[in-house]
């Protein structure tokens, strides 16, 4: 009997324990073994991995996928793909979609692992027409999760159809390590009963149930497991690679794996990450089971990007609320399951109603634009109060239909080839800062950005962007009157609103000025927006709670604002 094991330390298990930290050169020079030891397929790239090379570590990706590839000529490359989304944060149109897979699978993408965080399969069925038509393998994954509106015959129906639109494998995709024994085993073996195509099973050790529903997965005929070298798994990661093989071999399963080569695999990856505990990369919290995942449904890589972004705001005191804050959110916004985008839509509002102690007083952009229908339909019902927040400030989607050519010749200045192009438009703003730093500077000229630095270069590549901007997509009416409470008030807000007759505009949450749409001396008017902070990969847009003329502008875009920091003071 055989059993497939898919590595995820350069993807999952990368992301999930150290936030993607992991650089291209820290990991080349064990490829070659990786290449060698008889995986199913090695998952090496996706959303999380490119954010974080454009980002932190100023490395091009799409070099890095490269390398990859030519340094392990034989395994299978895999990747995770948001659909639509590809790996962004908003719908893209077929014709980007297509040039995207084609350059995937054009720089060494064999698998391609496709799903969508709805589980709305039309937004997935292009990206599976286009995997088939490069000649990659698209596998559809379901996004699990458990609420009163989801099911296992529902899922089952879901990987039906999967299939019937061209998938070459279905994976059930756990992502926050919810899955129990008995569901996996009862999952799985129907969908090995319906389905002609392998079964593979991915979940995540955070609340302590990985290993025993990947064992039930197996009893049940799953064909392929998802597992992580075990220096980089456990806690919000895989469950260890060596473990699961050395098991399935008491089982009488073959893996095909050579483990002489996964103890030098682990030898070489166990010292890196005594070095990210030590520098703090690796929280400990990450490591740890936490029975509460199982009520909060919290992802891996959710989890470990709030422990951080809360720990370098200094709000780690927020965190229990916020977790507890979570599941609320979640059913009243109709139980989207929390995966990317939705798992930070869900975490950024989370924070929000926690910080500024008021439910849905202040949603952010993207909660706006899913309320909108535009990721697809709500697996339920939207609660009464998000609705009645929605209303308060209704945002309209102005995004102009755009085609590949058209945002082809935008971009035309500063993209050296489509890689570059597909990379500004999947991550307007940091995206185009890397393109334009890269293309200017050559590779080796081209620093890593560290979290936090005020890198002037980077300042100065910040040119207000065109119309492929995420936050700069809406505009709010102004003959509505907004309840500005949640971003004027705080305590002293209504001081100098009492000394001055002026308003002062402070951070909601925690984040990085991304875009400033005005500066000292000009008048906004009531709604206008201000600024965008981005806050866990969600840009928000500050309005202007009045009509007035800015007296000072306190922020620049690259800043990094705390709670409650001043960001405008308006004159009215
Ligand atoms: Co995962």
């Amino acid at each position: 009997m055989e059993l497939k094991i898919t590595e995820t330390v350069l993807r999952d298990g990368n992301q999930s324990l150290i936030a993607t930290r992991l650089p291209l050169s820290r990991f080349e020079g064990i490829l070659d073994a990786m290449d060698k030891a008889g995986y199913y397929s090695l998952e090496c790239w996706g959303g999380a991995t490119f954010d974080s090379c454009i980002r932190f570590l100023g490395e091009d990706p799409w070099e890095r996928l490269r390398v990859i590839r030519r340094l392990a000529p034989n395994a299978k490359l895999q990747m995770l793909l948001r659909g639509k989304s590809l790996l962004g944060y908003r719908h893209y149109p077929d014709d980007v979609i297509r040039r995207f897979v084609y350059k995937a699978v054009e720089n060494g993408i064999d698998i391609i692992r496709i799903f969508d965080a709805l589980n709305d399969l039309g937004n997935i069925a292009a990206c599976v027409e286009e995997t088939l038509r490069c000649g990659a393998h698209p596998s559809c994954a379901i996004a699990y999760t458990e609420s009163p509106v989801h099911s296992i015959p529902g899922f089952v129906e879901l990987a039906v159809r999967m299939e019937g639109i061209g998938a070459k494998s279905v994976c059930v995709k756990d992502m926050a390590g919810i899955l129990s024994p008995i569901k996996s085993y009862e999952l799985i073996k129907t969908l090995k009963e319906r389905l002609s195509v392998p079964v593979v099973l991915h979940s995540h050790c955070s609340g302590g149930l990985a290993y025993m529903s990947y064992l039930k997965a197996l009893e049940a005929g799953a064909d392929v497991l998802d597992t992580a070298i075990s220096s980089f798994s456990g806690g919000t990661s895989q469950p260890s690679t060596e473990v699961i093989n050395s098991v399935a071999a008491s089982y009488g399963y073959d893996c095909g794996l050579d483990t002489e080569r996964l103890k030098t695999i682990n030898a070489f990856f166990a010292p890196l990450m005594d070095e990210y505990h030590k520098d703090g990369t690796l929280s400990l919290k990450s490591l740890q089971t936490d029975p509460g995942v199982i009520y909060s449904q919290i992802p891996g890589g959710m989890y470990t990007n709030l422990i951080r972004q809360l720990a370098d705001q200094g709000s780690s005191d927020k965190f229990d609320e916020i977790v507890r804050q979570i599941p609320a959110v979640r059913k009243d916004l109709g139980y989207p399951p929390l995966v990317t985008p939705l798992s930070q839509m869900v975490g950024t509002q989370a924070m929000m109603n926690v910080v500024t102690g008021s439910k849905y007083a202040h949603l952010c952009s993207e909660v706006i634009s899913y309320l909108n229908g535009e990721y697809g339909s709500p697996p339920g019902e939207i609660s009464a109060e998000v609705c009645a927040g929605a209303e308060a400030c209704k945002q309209k989607s102005v995004q102009p239909p755009f085609s590949w050519e058209e945002v082809k010749e935008r971009l035309a200045d500063i993209c050296g080839d489509d890689c570059d192009v597909l990379t500004c438009l999947m991550f307007p703003q940091a995206g185009e800062n890397f393109v334009k730093g890269k293309n200017k500077a050559g590779d080796a000229g081209n620093k890593p950005v560290r979290e936090g630095e005020k890198d002037e270069a980077r300042l100065a590549q910040n040119v207000p962007q065109g119309k492929v901007s995420r936050g700069g997509i809406y505009s709010c009416p102004t003959d509505v009157e907004p309840d500005y409470d949640s971003f004027v008030d705080f305590e002293t807000a209504s001081e100098s609103k009492a000394k001055d007759a002026s308003y002062t505009v402070f951070a909601v949450l925690p984040g990085t000025v991304t875009k400033v749409f005005k500066t000292t001396g000009d008048d906004v008017t009531a709604g206008e927006p201000l600024l965008i902070c981005e806050s866990m990969k969600m840009e928000n847009q500050i309005l202007s709670p009045v009509a007035g003329r800015l007296a000072h502008v306190h922020i620049r875009i690259g800043d990094r604002v705390n709670m409650k920091e001043r960001l405008v003071d308006i004159a009215v």
